[in-house]
């Protein structure tokens, strides 16, 4: 082969390995993405049924198991994290970091909150995976349990304080980005 057909080779080689990142990209997406409506529908449905304790357990015990059982199923870590955490385990790691302040700025900036993510695949201690990390804004019926203190009830603060005594999840407003779910999706 000449030169100019191994150049050729080379291009296809690496536009067919660009199309397949770009294809595992969007399938970790596809499935990551059906997991926050969930857990919304979750929190939504024991709000109604006026139980604050079963909406307390539903973001902070049924999220976590919601995300072990897709974790287990899929083979990838997936969890919540947030710059301000309640669970004392989800604090994000320097990926997460970045990608949780450029959110911070960007809905201050105005951008919505709900359109948030960034998704990459990167060598991680020689393992490849896609990582991918989508905001979970704060909505009016999160500010009950995340809100600024006014917002709190007594019963509420109460059973928070019990909980989670070092809880930084508190003082958010309606659109701001409360925490992010985040996939690692090993290789
Ligand atoms: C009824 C109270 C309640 C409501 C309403 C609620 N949460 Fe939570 N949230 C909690 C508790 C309790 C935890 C700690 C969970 C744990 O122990 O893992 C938590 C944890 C989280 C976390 C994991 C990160 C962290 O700080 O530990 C995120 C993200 C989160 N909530 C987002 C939301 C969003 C978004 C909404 C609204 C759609 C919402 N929550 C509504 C009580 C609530």
């Amino acid at each position: 082969m000449t030169p100019r057909y191994l150049v050729l080779v080379a291009l296809l080689g690496s536009a067919l390995a660009h199309a397949n990142d770009d294809a595992l990209i969007a399938d970790t997406k596809k499935q990551a993405s059906g997991i926050p409506p969930k857990l919304l529908a979750m929190v939504q449905d024991e709000i109604q049924k006026g139980s604050f304790p079963g909406a307390i357990a539903a973001c902070s015990d049924k999220a976590p198991k919601m995300a072990a059982a897709a974790s287990q199923s899929t083979g990838w870590s997936i969890r919540r994290v947030s710059l301000k955490n309640r669970n004392p385990k989800a604090v994000p790691d320097e990926w997460e970091k970045v990608a949780l302040q450029d959110f911070d700025r960007r809905a201050g900036a105005g951008e919505n909150p709900a359109t948030l993510e960034k998704a990459e695949i990167i060598n991680e201690g020689g393992q490849r995976m896609v990582r991918y990390i989508k905001a979970l804004p704060t909505q009016a019926l999160c500010l009950s349990c995340h809100g600024t203190s006014d917002k709190l009830s007594a019963e509420v603060q109460q059973q928070l304080r019990q909980a989670y005594p070092n809880d930084l999840a508190v003082g958010y407003s309606e659109g701001q980005v409360r925490g992010a779910l985040t996939v690692k999706r090993p290789l």
